[in-house]
């Protein structure tokens, strides 16, 4: 049974410029227990998906069209207060930007046992406790919960948030680039805890990342995101060591540690579309080295290559030679002076 199924969701900002359609009909769902890597370059949507589960949209953004059915209720047409009580008991985000967010006035405990007690019915002493075992999960210690924000280190306040947003045991938790602001040891660390602790209490987790390569080893399953739109969509196992889509191909070798050591890591040339301009045809065509013509007119629909792998492009059947292709540095750099070309003539 599916937790979330989100149809069919369209998400626009309304700028002095026009509006920008930064979602375009998405649609995926999430089993109960599953977890989800939701991955994609910056300004591709992913955020904004996320934000919009919560009713978190900055005030210029809105849901245009689209249902997100969350335990059987349409979380679109829920109101501000409904959704308000969803949070932390059932639907929790831990972002990059949260840690910022504790109050520097009051310690990391009052701010945790405040957070419950206006969520939960709890006594002050439940809820202590409560916290006292939730910092546990996440490797800190009982002692810590008297610590103001500026005593912690970065790694510390994170797992204090990630702490703040598993107390109530949420059935899905939401992690938008959790540990992109810590180094790289203590990046795995935390989010080996957050997968453990998602496995522990049986929640749904959509984590989102730059980084195809952390989700390898916490998803088991991927969405790849594209200019506002879903480009692939398949199990973890599947996704690694049968990528399907071109910008799949790309990402997959411009992230290393999914790789055969030696292996030399070359990123996509170019960047994702300004999502202010009408889009024609495949949103990747202009990065992409299997560029033809159908792709300039035509926008691609999600297909079904495999049982449950899903890719959005019209030569899904051409995907044994892309993927030999895309492993030679000379298809990427075909791009690149394609690119270039194009830009020249545009100037000109
Ligand atoms: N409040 C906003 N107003 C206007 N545009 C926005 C706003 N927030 C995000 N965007 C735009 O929406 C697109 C998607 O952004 P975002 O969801 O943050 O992507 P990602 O998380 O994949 O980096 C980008 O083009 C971004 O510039
Ligand atoms: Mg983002």
């Amino acid at each position: 049974m599916a937790l979330l199924d989100v149809k069919n969701v369209t998400i626009e900002y309304k700028t002095e410029k026009g509006t920008l359609k930064a979602v375009d009909d998405v649609s995926f769902s999430l089993a109960l227990g599953e977890s989800v890597g939701l991955v994609g370059e910056s300004g591709c949507g992913k955020t904004t998906l996320a934000k919009s589960i919560m009713r978190l949209l900055a005030k210029n953004g809105s849901i245009s069209t689209g249902e997100m059915i969350f335990k059987g209720q349409d979380l679109v047409k829920k109101s501000d207060e409904e959704i308000r009580q969803l949070r932390l008991n059932e639907i929790a985000m831990v972002s990059q930007s949260a840690m910022n967010g504790l109050n520097p006035v009051y310690t990391v405990g009052d701010q945790l046992i405040e957070g419950i007690l206006s969520h939960a019915k709890m006594t002050k002493k439940e809820a202590y406790n409560r916290s006292v075992e939730v910092f546990k999960m996440v490797g800190l210690e009982e002692k810590r919960l008297k610590s103001y924000p500026h005593q912690m280190s970065g790694g510390m306040k994170q797992r204090a948030i990630i702490a703040m947003a598993l107390t109530l045991n949420p059935s899905l938790i939401i992690a938008d680039e959790p540990t992109t602001a810590l180094d790289v040891v203590v990046q795995d660390r935390i989010l080996q805890q957050i997968v453990d602790i998602q496995k522990k209490i049986n929640s749904s987790m959509i984590l989102i990342t730059h980084d195809i390569s952390v989700v390898s080893e916490t998803c088991e399953s991927i969405i790849v995101m594209y200019g506002g739109k879903i480009m692939e969509k398949a199990y973890t196992k599947e996704f690694f060591t049968k990528p399907i889509h071109p910008y799949s191909l790309g990402l997959n070798n411009a992230f290393p540690s999914i790789h055969e050591i030696g292996e030399e890591l070359i990123s996509i040339p170019g960047a994702p579309p300004n999502l202010m301009e009408e889009q024609y045809g495949c949103r990747f065509k202009d990065r992409c080295p299997f560029k033809a013509t159908l792709c300039e007119t035509t926008e691609p629909v999600l297909e079904e290559v495999q049982p449950g792998h899903f890719s959005a492009c019209h030569y899904n059947d051409q995907v044994e030679e892309f993927r030999a292709a895309s492993k030679k540095r000379e298809t990427w750099d075909a791009v690149r002076d394609r690119l270039i070309e194009e830009m020249r003539r545009d100037i000109s």
